[in-house]
Formats: C-alpha cells, sequence, structure tokens
C-alpha cells in the first residue's frame, strides 16, 4: 500500500527506545530511552524510513517536502505506539454490582465462588451474540486507541466451552481485521473451572486439553495460551498439563501466576519456559530470579491491584533482580475494568517505585516482546512499522508527573493519522 508520507518535524523528545529490538529490555537498560532532542521522524509505506535530529533529516528529504504531510512537533514529545500485552478485550456486560458488593466488604474471591465474578461474564458472553460482542469490545479498542495504544493482547476465557471459546477468539480476529489496533489472541481456556466442572475440575482440564487446544490450533484463533495459576482455580500441576499440551500444538505458553496467594507460579513460569508471568503481586524472591535466569517476561498490572485495592506487585525488586518488566491494563471487567494504559503507567511509578523512564520500556518494547512482537513494534526504528505517537507534553516525565491525564494527542497506526488533536478520525 502506497501513503503519503509524513514527516514528523522539531519534536522536544523522540523516544526511539532503539537497541531492544532481539531482546528486552532489563535493569539500566530499561532506564535507556535514547532520546534524540529536535527530533523527526519519517515514516512511508507504513514503515519507519528514518529517525534523527531534524536537521539531518531535513537534508535527507528537502526534495521531497511536498510530498509529505508535515507535522510540527514543536514543545510535544514523540514515542513508538504502546503496546498492551494482556487484555481480557472480549465480553459481554459489566459488573458494577459486583464493585459496590466489594466496597461493602466481599472480596474478589468470595464474589467469584459464590457464582459471580468470571463466572457472572461467562454467562453473559455465552448468551451474547457474535455481534453484540463484537460492539462491545470495539468500544473498548477504540478508547485504547484514544489513549495511544497501537497493538494489543486479548485473551478468550469467558466461553469455558469449545464453542464459546471460539466465539471469542473469532470476535477478536474480525476486530484485528477491521480495527486499526492490532490484536494478538490468546487461549485461555483455562480460566476459571467452570461452575458444571467445580466437583470434577480434572475433566475440565482434560477438555481444554483435548478438545480446545487442538481445534483453537487447527483453526489458527491464537498465538499463545495462558492458565489461571491460582489456589481454587488450576494448580501449578494442571496448569503445567495445559501449558505443556498448547506448545504442542505451538501456542506459546503465558501464565497468571501469584495473583491472589504465593502458589508457585512465578517459578512454574520459569520451569515451563513461559514467555511472560502475569500479575505476580505474590511472587516469591526465589520465583523472581528464577525468572530473570529464563528471561520469563514479567508483565506486570498495578491497575488490578489498584482496583483490588491489594498491594501492587514489586515491581522495582523485580527489575532490579533481572526480570525484564512490562506493564500492562488487564482490562477485564472484574478486577481492572480500564483502558488507560496512562493511568497504568502512573501507577508503575507510584505504586512499584519504577521510573518514569521504566514505564515507558515497559509499555513498548518491554510489551512487544511479551507478545513476541520485539521485531516490528516496540521502538522507532527504521524498518519497524509506522505505528507512532505524538503527546502534547515537552518531556516524558510529564507524562507520569501530569498523572490521570491523557496526554495523546496524535496517533499514526501504519503510517496514516488515526488520532489527531485528541479525537478519532
Ligand atoms: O486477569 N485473574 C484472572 N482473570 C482476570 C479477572 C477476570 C474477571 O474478574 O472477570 C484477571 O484479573
Ligand atoms: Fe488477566
Amino acid at each position: 500500500m502506497t501513503t503519503q508520507p509524513i514527516f514528523i518535524r522539531h519534536a522536544n523528545q523522540v523516544i526511539t527506545l532503539k537497541g531492544g529490538s532481539t531482546k528486552p529490555l532489563t535493569a539500566d537498560g530499561m532506564n535507556e530511552l535514547h532520546i534524540i532532542e529536535d527530533g523527526s521522524v519519517w515514516l512511508e509505506n507504513g514503515q519507519i524510513q528514518a529517525v534523527g535530529k531534524d536537521a539531518e533529516l531535513f537534508e535527507k528529504f528537502q526534495g521531497r517536502m511536498d510530498e509529505a504531510q508535515v507535522i510540527d512537533a514543536t514543545g510535544k514529545i514523540v514515542t513508538p505506539g504502546f503496546v498492551d500485552p494482556h487484555t481480557h478485550l472480549v465480553y459481554a456486560g459489566s459488573r458494577e454490582n459486583e464493585f459496590n458488593m466489594r466496597m461493602q466488604g466481599s472480596s474478589y474471591m468470595e464474589i467469584m465462588n459464590a457464582g459471580g465474578g468470571i463466572h457472572a461474564t461467562t454467562k453473559a458472553t455465552r448468551e451474547a451474540s457474535h455481534e453484540q460482542l463484537y460492539r462491545e469490545s470495539k468500544r473498548r479498542l477504540d478508547q485504547f486507541l484514544l489513549h495511544g495504544v497501537t497493538t494489543i493482547e486479548a485473551k478468550s476465557g469467558y466461553g469455558l466451552t469449545l464453542e464459546a471459546e471460539l466465539k471469542q477468539l473469532e470476535v477478536a480476529k474480525n476486530l484485528n481485521e477491521t480495527h486499526v489496533i492490532d490484536i494478538v489472541s490468546t487461549f485461555m481456556g483455562a480460566h476459571a473451572v467452570p461452575t458444571d466442572y467445580k466437583e470434577r475440575p480434572d475433566d475440565f482440564v482434560d477438555l481444554v486439553i483435548n478438545e480446545m487446544i487442538p481445534k483453537v490450533a487447527e483453526l489458527g484463533l491464537a498465538e499463545f495460551n495462558d492458565v489461571f495459576c491460582e489456589h481454587g482455580v488450576f494448580t501449578p500441576e494442571q496448569s503445567k498439563r495445559i501449558l505443556k499440551a498448547g506448545l504442542e500444538y505451538g501456542l506459546l505458553p503465558k501464565i497468571h501466576a501469584d495473583e491472589i496467594e504465593p502458589y508457585g507460579g512465578a517459578e512454574t513460569a520459569a520451569e515451563i519456559g513461559a514467555v511472560s508471568a502475569d500479575h505476580l503481586l505474590k511472587a516469591s524472591e526465589q520465583g523472581m530470579k528464577m525468572m530473570a535466569k529464563k528471561g520469563v517476561i514479567g508483565v506486570l498490572l498495578p491497575g488490578t491491584a489498584f482496583f483490588l485495592m491489594e498491594e501492587s506487585a514489586n515491581g522495582r525488586k523485580m527489575i532490579d533482580e533481572g526480570v525484564p518488566v512490562a506493564l500492562s491494563t488487564d482490562c477485564n471487567p472484574g478486577s481492572s475494568p480500564t483502558v488507560s494504559l496512562p493511568l497504568i503507567m502512573n501507577l508503575g511509578c507510584l505504586k512499584m517505585g519504577m521510573t518514569p523512564a521504566e514505564v515507558i520500556a515497559a509499555t513498548t518494547i518491554n510489551a512487544a516482546h511479551a507478545i513476541k512482537r520485539g521485531h516490528e513494534i516496540g521502538s522507532l526504528e527504521v524498518g519497524k512499522k509506522a505505528d507512532v505517537v505524538i503527546l502534547d507534553i515537552p518531556n516524558y516525565m510529564q507524562m507520569q508527573y501530569h498523572y490521570g491525564v491523557n496526554h495523546t494527542e496524535t496517533v499514526i497506526k501504519e503510517g496514516i493519522v488515526v488520532v489527531g488533536g485528541g479525537t478519532l478520525i
């Protein structure tokens, strides 16, 4: 596809994050954003063609100025499109009633064990038509885009029958085709033990392994396989069986680990060589060390901890232990009903002790690696997808300092302006 080139000029800071395409950034590397002052970017044919000082790029492209759409970024910053590596995008309904119950003293697990929680959304999602799910999820996607997010991961897991899981994954596939945001799909049949399998959870594990995983893989509906490894949900042994079965069908392992109780989830992730272990609020020190050694990415979800009024994961310690850290909204109707990745970045600083630079690395290049896209998105480097955000702030620290504000002004997806002046185009 040929489109008009875009020349973004004179940004106060172009945050390139160069050099992390082959593996995620760790430790001090997460603070090195590789910033260019008075920087410019030339985008063409959906790709980044040049990044550098404005004077250099002007020299290079001055003969082609008439062709290009020139965007003046004076006083602003330019970043890679943000990446959200853990969402439960496709679901029906909402659960503000449970929020109300929690505000009156009930706990998240109590509500779930009484048939609410994931089970309530599963019921609503099973009953919803493809069109309804598409419509409700598209609305969330539009909001993600307005917050500067250009790629997300989306999990199934509110179907819990073969048919309903496929429906969710098909909606995600359709949305990926029609919406400008790129969606990377994860199968998460093992999100909860459905109520009718409560007395025989191993039969459900067998169903996931013998029927769901082979079908999802055959239809090419997912790249990853995820499981909720938690006391009262799936044990580390069951989780390992499910993740190994996925690997046999080419689905790469991810794991919801140590969210509510310390349960050996981080250790399980390292043992199995998971791409990421997510949540990790209660991860043990040993588990963190094992993850660092194996290069398992810790996808941290401080919005979930905030919304459940729990202590956040120890992001600071994980980075200091050498774990590659990414951040995500965990967008879902129960424990984190938000699409605001910028707010999650604020919480990454304020609740987990990460620096403003680290949270940017965690939502760009490291988030891209958490969904195996580090080679094509997550940094502003020649040859990568032209997914670019312009924020109306003079330096990257203001993104975290002026917290709770969406600073996104312009979003460019594969070389086309899709958000301008803060609204969808
Ligand atoms: O990532 N932890 C498990 N699943 C979701 C919550 C799902 C829900 O409450 O609907 C999570 O937090
Ligand atoms: Fe989740």
